[in-house]
């Protein structure tokens, strides 16, 4: 693996699962591997899980890991030709550069704007380090992509299924914020290469895009697209049509303990409690997201470990 900015790059996808999973058991067989390697952690927005994990994930390997908060440094330019004679103060042409001097491995995180499409669809911060740094670069969460998560995802669904080929929802719940598309675009991505009956169920308007979804079956009425789910991953997304605005806050989208039945709930996490789900199922053995937050070390893992592999050959 050179690099790990979406799922496309997994090659072969049971077998990464499989070997995460093995990791899980012994996580600390390759631990020679990362040594005098460096991780460089860059987060243009802040996170809880992406950040223990991915920095576990490296220290189980033996890396170092350098982790810094871009908005503790000078504000970073992405145009090209552009005169610098205003706020920003680095070109990322050169940031770029000098963090590849310092890390065998750099993992950035940088969010979409939400108002401007086009651009985030671009993914320039994410694009401008795949273009200008000499190391490896692994997508923390980008503008329109998690595949960290969507890796965790499946590896917590590999592990918990009880059937060969099992039901899995995606279903849209309410929030106050607009969120963006990634951790959904990620999962779909995710489910359509998994042998799984997938589907998704939102409020009539809030498509993803469709060149993602493609011909996925797409419900609009919650309980009938849960009957007789396996698993139901929950997750918010701001309208992709009206980009960024959050046009429904319809509580009857709330993830009930009634609707959720025998299924179980997934959720990337951070959650609000009875707002997305209500605490009766967060709290019972139905929810499987501590299971999915401790699962986030091991994709982290197997894929920083693949990129060492890389580096050595
Ligand atoms: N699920 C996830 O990416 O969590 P953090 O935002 O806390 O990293």
């Amino acid at each position: 693996m050179k690099k790990y900015t979406n799922i496309g790059d997994i090659l072969n996808l049971e077998e990464i699962i499989h070997q995460a999973i093995e990791l899980k058991k012994t996580p600390f067989v390759f631990e020679g591997l990362g040594q005098h390697k460096t991780l460089v952690m860059l987060f243009f927005n802040a996170s809880l899980r992406t950040r223990l994990s991915t920095e576990k994930a490296a220290k189980n390997l033996g890396m170092n890991v350098m982790v810094l908060n871009v908005s503790d440094a000078w504000k970073l330019e992405f145009e090209d030709g552009v005169v610098m004679d205003l706020n920003t103060t680095e070109h990322v042409k050169d940031a770029a550069q000098v963090i590849s001097q310092y890390a065998d491995v750099i993992a950035l995180r940088a969010f979409p704007s939400l108002t401007d499409k086009k651009k985030d669809e671009s993914e320039w911060i994410l694009n401008s380090f795949v273009e200008y740094a000499s190391v490896p670069i692994v997508n923390m969460e980008s503008a329109t992509g998690h595949p960290l998560q969507a890796l965790t995802d499946a590896i917590t669904i590999a592990e918990l299924k009880t059937k060969k080929r099992p039901k899995v929802v995606l279903s849209w719940a309410p929030h106050p914020k607009a969120l963006p598309h990634a951790v959904a675009n990620s999962f779909v991505h995710m489910m359509r290469r998994s042998d799984v009956d997938f589907s998704i169920v939102h409020p009539k308007g809030y498509e993803l895009d469709s060149a993602i979804t493609k011909d996925t079956p797409i419900y609009h009425e919650q309980i009938a697209a849960f009957e007789d789910a396996d698993f139901v991953y929950v997750k918010n997304w701001s309208n992709y049509i009206d980009y960024g605005k959050v046009l429904n806050n319809d509580t009857d989208w709330k993830i009930t303990k009634e609707k959720l039945a025998n299924a179980k709930f997934m959720h990337c996490l951070p959650v609000r409690r009875n707002v997305i789900v209500e605490d009766a199922v967060l709290d019972s053995d139905s929810s499987v997201v501590i299971q999915q937050a401790n699962n986030r070390t091991y994709a982290a893992q197997i894929v920083l470990k693949k990129l060492l592999e890389n580096l050595t050959k």
